[in-house]
């Protein structure tokens, strides 16, 4: 095995891949917290003809861009492999054909370099990206983590220790904006786009659904919320802006809900919001103010951590190292993969990461 502590006040360097959507990505974090070097690149207008994301166009993009994107961030930092203590990559959940690309280019990086692989659960690295940006978030924290595929709360013990508290039954938060986007005509990718319009329309002006609100079940259901706006479009009788609008305030509400059914079963030091649509401020401002209601700390990672990043996955790489975690180079890719492998089956949960 390559020395993986050159030297003890040395901070450990994890170089991270991610690839399990529509983002290339690649960075180098420092085990101190700090992003080196990273660059990104968005498949946007692969995909914006289709509406949404096409699996066989990701995976070959993801296969053109990688390569040079790891010459290019090794290159901006000035260091070589040999100066980096472990590759991290996302091995799952994703979309399979971008998740082998990226997976299969860390192992053999960490094969040429001898260092240790880390093949990251996408939703870990999401999980733990509030404590990258905040050195003083400890365990245990509450997480809502909403994304274009998931819409969970879970318990955050440790690192590999994730208690899934709430799923979507149906539709994740991100598809719900994405979808809402579609129907208003806003194009892809919908969640800023439904933001930016909702600005200008009245939240209370449409009824919307806000489904399984006050259940005795801890879940959430976005599915009816998507509908209702289809019929509200249809019915010709309001502004595109009013249904953003009135979409947005709708699912506010649900995830404070929600949030609110879990804080009655336990107390947590601190409400944490990850996952690309905590880049929504409509969003983070409810969770603030819930958050403050219960005497809880409140914390939300800058934007550009919140939508899929690699700096996220090194660093949950940098969390794994000093516990000794590594993972072995025939390590499969993993299409679906739950952070917490007891929870019960719900019925239609996401399948995207
Ligand atoms: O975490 P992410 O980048 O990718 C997944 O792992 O899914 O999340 C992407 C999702 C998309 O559904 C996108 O529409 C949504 O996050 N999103 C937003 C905002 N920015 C991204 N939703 C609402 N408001 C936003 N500002
Ligand atoms: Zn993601």
């Amino acid at each position: 095995m390559g020395s993986t502590t050159h030297n003890p006040d040395h901070a450990a360097l994890v170089l991270g891949i991610e690839s399990s959507c529509d983002e290339t990505a690649v960075a180098l974090v420092t085990g101190d917290r700090r992003i080196v070097a990273q660059r990104i690149a968005s498949q946007e207008a692969e995909h914006a003809p289709y509406g949404g994301v096409v699996p066989e166009i990701a995976a070959r993009a993801h296969a053109e861009r990688l390569a040079p994107m790891l010459q290019a961030v090794m290159a901006d930092a000035r260091l070589g492999l040999a100066d980096v203590d472990a590759i991290a990559a996302t091995a799952g959940p994703g979309l399979i054909g971008g998740v082998m690309v990226g997976l299969v280019s860390a192992k053999a990086l960490a094969m040429a370099s001898d260092k240790p692989l880390m093949a990251i659960n996408h939703l870990e690295g999401h999980a733990l990206s509030p404590r990258l940006a905040d050195p003083d978030l400890a365990f245990p924290y509450l997480l809502l983590l909403v994304s274009g595929g998931h819409c969970q709360i879970l318990g955050v013990e440790g690192v590999g220790e994730y208690r899934r508290l709430a799923t979507t039954i149906d539709d994740a938060l991100g598809e719900a904006f994405d979808k809402t986007a579609k129907i208003l005509g806003l194009g892809y990718p919908g969640g800023p786009a439904v933001e930016r319009l909702a600005r200008e329309g009245d939240p209370g002006a449409v009824a919307l659904p806000r489904p399984m609100k006050g259940s005795k079940e801890p879940h959430f259901s976005f599915a009816g919320l998507k509908s209702a706006v289809l019929r509200a479009h249809e019915s010709g009788d309001h502004t595109a802006a009013d249904i953003a609008a009135s979409f947005q305030q709708a699912a506010v509400d649900c995830l404070i809900d929600r949030l609110g059914h879990a804080l009655a079963a336990g107390k947590w030091p601190a409400l944490v919001v990850a996952g690309g649509v905590a880049a929504n401020q409509t969003v983070r401002a409810a969770l603030e103010a819930l958050a403050a209601q219960h005497d809880m700390r409140f914390v939300a990672p800058p934007l550009a951590l919140c939508t899929d990043n690699a700096a996220m996955i090194a660093w949950a790489g940098c969390e794994r190292l000093p516990l000794g975690q590594s993972d072995p180079l025939d390590i499969k890719a993993r299409p679906r993969w739950p952070l917490d492998p007891e929870a019960e089956k719900v019925r239609g949960a996401g399948v995207k990461a």
